[in-house]
Formats: C-alpha cells, sequence, structure tokens
C-alpha cells in the first residue's frame, strides 16, 4: 500500500480535503422543482407530466421517433434484447427465454449489464474482441464470428466511456448477415457519429437502442434508463411489458410476461432537470479530457482513443494506456493484485493506489466479459478466429487478445465534472510521480 507520508515520491503533495470522484451526480437545482411538481400534484406513480416531458425532450435531442422511459438501462437492454429476440424466433413459453438455443455476438470490454440481458432471454454470448482505434467491438473480429458461427442474427454493442465504436462497419457487416443489433449507448448519450456523411446520435445506430440515467452518467435521474426507437409498435410493446403486460380488459388479463420496469415520475423529474445541462456536462468532461491529455503527454501512456474524424464522444470517463515498457511488473488474481514500484515505470494499479490514497476515486478498466469467472466458459473470438485456447506449449507466442491488453494497462481517471482545474493538476502530479 502505498503511504504519502513515507513515500519520498509524494514529498509535497497534500490529499484532497473533499473526495474527487470518478463521475458522480451534479445536480443544478431544477432537479428539485419537477421532483416537487411530481409530489404537489400527486403523480407519485409510473405516469405523470415529467414521465411524457423526458421522453419527448430526449428523442427530440437523440433524434428519435419514440423514448420509453424505464426503471434503469439495464431495463432498456432487457426489454431491447427480448424484442430482438422475439423478432428473431418468435415468442416465447412462459418459462423461457426467447434466446434459447441462439448465440449473439457482444461487445466484449463493456458493464456486465451490456450483456447479461441475453443471459436472461437464456441465449448464449460470444464476446468479439476489440480494436485499438476506439476500445470498442472490432469489426474485423466480428467478421471473423460470422464465419465460425453463421446463424448468428443478433449483437449487442455497446460504446465504451462515451466512445462511439466503429458502427458504419457494425451495421455494414449486420446488414450483410441479416442481423439486428441492439445498441447499448448507456454511457455515451450526447456522443455523435458520422455515418455514411451524416452525423447522429449514438442511441440511433441499432434496431433497439438504450440509454442510462443512472447515478454516475453523463445526465442521472438517480437511476432510470430508455428505450429509443422509431417504431411504434415496438414503443408500444416496450411500455406494455413494462407494466406488467396488462392485455385490454376490465380485469388483470396476462397473455406474455410481464415486468415492473416503468419509470418513476419522481425519477423522471430529476432527469427532466438535467436535460438542459447535458451538452454543458459533455463540454466539461471534454474539457478535462483534454488537460489530461495536455498534462499526461509527456509520460510513456496514451489517452483512450477516438476517431476524430467520424465521432465525437461525450467524454463521459478519462482513461489512460501504459505503454508496455512502461509497465512495472503487476499481477491480478481474481479478487486481489501485486505490483513493484520500478524507476520510470509505473502500474494501473499503483497509478489507482497512489490516486485513492490522495482521495481521488479512478478505477481499472472494465474487466473483459471473456475474462469474467461467469462468463469464462463462452466463446471468445478475435481478429484470429477462436480466441480460446491460442497458446501451446511446444510453440513460442501468444494469441491476440486486444481486450485484456487494454484492462492490464490501462485505467479510469477521476473524470468528475466539478472536478477544478487545480484539482487535476494535481492528479496529472500525483502521475508524474508514479512515475519516478
Ligand atoms: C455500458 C453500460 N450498459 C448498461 C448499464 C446499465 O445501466 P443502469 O445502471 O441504468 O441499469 C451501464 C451502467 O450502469 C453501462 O455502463
Amino acid at each position: 500500500m502505498i503511504d504519502i507520508k513515507t513515500d519520498p515520491r509524494f514529498r509535497g503533495l497534500e490529499p484532497f480535503e473533499s473526495r474527487v470522484w470518478l463521475s458522480s451526480p451534479t445536480m443544478h437545482g431544477d432537479e428539485q422543482r419537477w421532483v416537487d411538481d411530481a409530489i404537489q400534484t400527486n403523480w407519485v406513480s409510473t405516469v405523470g407530466r415529467n414521465i411524457d416531458e423526458i421522453e419527448s425532450q430526449i428523442s427530440k435531442y437523440v433524434g428519435c421517433k419514440y423514448a420509453v422511459g424505464l426503471s434503469a438501462g439495464t431495463a432498456a437492454l432487457h426489454l431491447a434484447t427480448k424484442l430482438a429476440g422475439e423478432k428473431l424466433y418468435g415468442q416465447a413459453r412462459p418459462n423461457q427465454g426467447t434466446l434459447q438455443g441462439h448465440r449473439v455476438f457482444c461487445s466484449d470490454v463493456t458493464f456486465d449489464a451490456s450483456i447479461n440481458p441475453v443471459a436472461y432471454e437464456d441465449g448464449e454470448a460470444i464476446f468479439i474482441d476489440t480494436e485499438r482505434d476506439t476500445w470498442n467491438m472490432d469489426p474485423e473480429a466480428l467478421k471473423k464470428a460470422f464465419e465460425l458461427y453463421p446463424d448468428t442474427k443478433l449483437i449487442v454493442v455497446a460504446h465504451l466511456y462515451g466512445t462511439p465504436g466503429k458502427m458504419e462497419a457494425i451495421k455494414q457487416i449486420a446488414n450483410e448477415h441479416g442481423a439486428l443489433i441492439v445498441e447499448d449507448a448507456a454511457e455515451s448519450l450526447g456522443a455523435k457519429f458520422r455515418l455514411n456523411g451524416q452525423w447522429v446520435e449514438t442511441g440511433t445506430l441499432g434496431d433497439y437502442n438504450c440509454i442510462s440515467f443512472n447515478g454516475n452518467k453523463i445526465i442521472t435521474g438517480s437511476a432510470g434508463g430508455m428505450f429509443l426507437t422509431d417504431s411504434k409498435e415496438d414503443a408500444d410493446k416496450v411500455r406494455k411489458w413494462s407494466t406488467q403486460s396488462r392485455e385490454a380488459a376490465p380485469w388483470y388479463q396476462h397473455e406474455e410476461i410481464g415486468y415492473n420496469y416503468r419509470i418513476s415520475n419522481i425519477v423522471a423529474g430529476v432527469i427532466r432537470g438535467q436535460i438542459p445541462y447535458l451538452d454543458e456536462h459533455i463540454a466539461q468532461k471534454k474539457a478535462i479530457y483534454e488537460r489530461y491529455k495536455e498534462g499526461l503527454k509527456d509520460l510513456p501512456l496514451t489517452m483512450n482513443p477516438y476517431d476524430k474524424e467520424n465521432s465525437e464522444p461525450n467524454f463521459w470517463l478519462s482513461c489512460c494506456l501504459l505503454d508496455e515498457d512502461a509497465m512495472a511488473p503487476m499481477v491480478r488474481g481474481e479478487q486481489d493484485y501485486l505490483y513493484h514500484s520500478a524507476s520510470g515505470k509505473s502500474s494501473p494499479q499503483e497509478i489507482l493506489e497512489a490516486i485513492a490514497a490522495f482521495k481521488a476515486e479512478g478505477r481499472p478498466i472494465w474487466k473483459p466479459m471473456h475474462m469474467q469467472p461467469i462468463y469464462r466458459t463462452n466463446p471468445f473470438v478475435t481478429v484470429e478466429g477462436n480466441g480460446r485456447g491460442r497458446t501451446n506449449a511446444y510453440i513460442k507466442g501468444s494469441g491476440i487478445d486486444v481486450g485484456a491488453d487494454i484492462f492490464r494497462r490501462g485505467l479510469c481517471l477521476p473524470s468528475d465534472n466539478k472536478m477544478t482545474p487545480e484539482q487535476q493538476d494535481r492528479i496529472i502530479e500525483i502521475i508524474h510521480r508514479c512515475f519516478l
């Protein structure tokens, strides 16, 4: 453990008085007004003006016809995945998922909420390796996956840390194979992508699209999510499923499985107060990214990359990737880790420890799904083909695994939009000291 009082590298640097967060909620005051409005008008339920307003405002902002407010991004992803499963394979029996017996190609370096709905629906997730240009699903690995599993008809793709992935290529590959796309834009609300020469928002790039208002996201309702679509039929179905699938009868009548996934009008009030500040939050996050980029440019590391010509991220989290030859020894077990300090070098765990010792919050890169104990037996596909069992006791060399490499050498930096430039400069200084 780093002790900043005794470690000479950190001499003269003071810890922060109040914690600097990775990404915490930023309230502006309007949220209170709309929550109060819900309470004063007694619309304290899953119907009300706040819900109508946020659905209308977000669909306008993102540029889709319909937005359905749900209790979480996870709920949106579940219903999006189920909708895709039902479209592809028909309605399932009440005790079965719509994807039973079917494979789904999934982003690998993402939060598990992106892809757990595949398991909720009894499908098998096949993880697709990551490319180095945006840290998202690699279209070349996706092509390989279709060679290995040509019957697959569904792709779940996420935009990591607010950076759009290579969606033009992914959509083209999906079209060639008649596959549908569930787009997880939970981290990327407000990020833009140039698709066939036209700038569009993430959240409009799939056949079924989802966003999140979780407490750490670019704007928040404390919780909440949305399903986004141009299809009235799909929007109506998601609204119906999310309110327990009631049929048109005077009593509770059910012909399909239902869920209690609708958003609350109170939570929607918080979101209503946040939407006017979405662009301001993005600008603050971008300034943080740029300040890190400038402040860390003399160190042997790079920032999380994006395609400047074809995308404008929302810069939700700033991250960095240490150069291979600047990596001090570090090993990670399933729940703990060990590292050595080495002059002129450092490691993600050392930097995270140092930042934490000064009362700031960073985080390891999301551990790839194909490395997670729960999904370790699921297939994994890289640009080389099958990504499992790539080494040979009798032959030198190891297989390509971009996600594992980014997890090993990368880390998420404190990216809170309330962080002051002075606080950020101190974090930059702490990181420099780690390389002494
Ligand atoms: C990529 C991604 N997908 C899905 C989710 C789930 O959203 P929620 O927490 O709103 O359920 C999150 C974050 O929480 C996420 O980061």
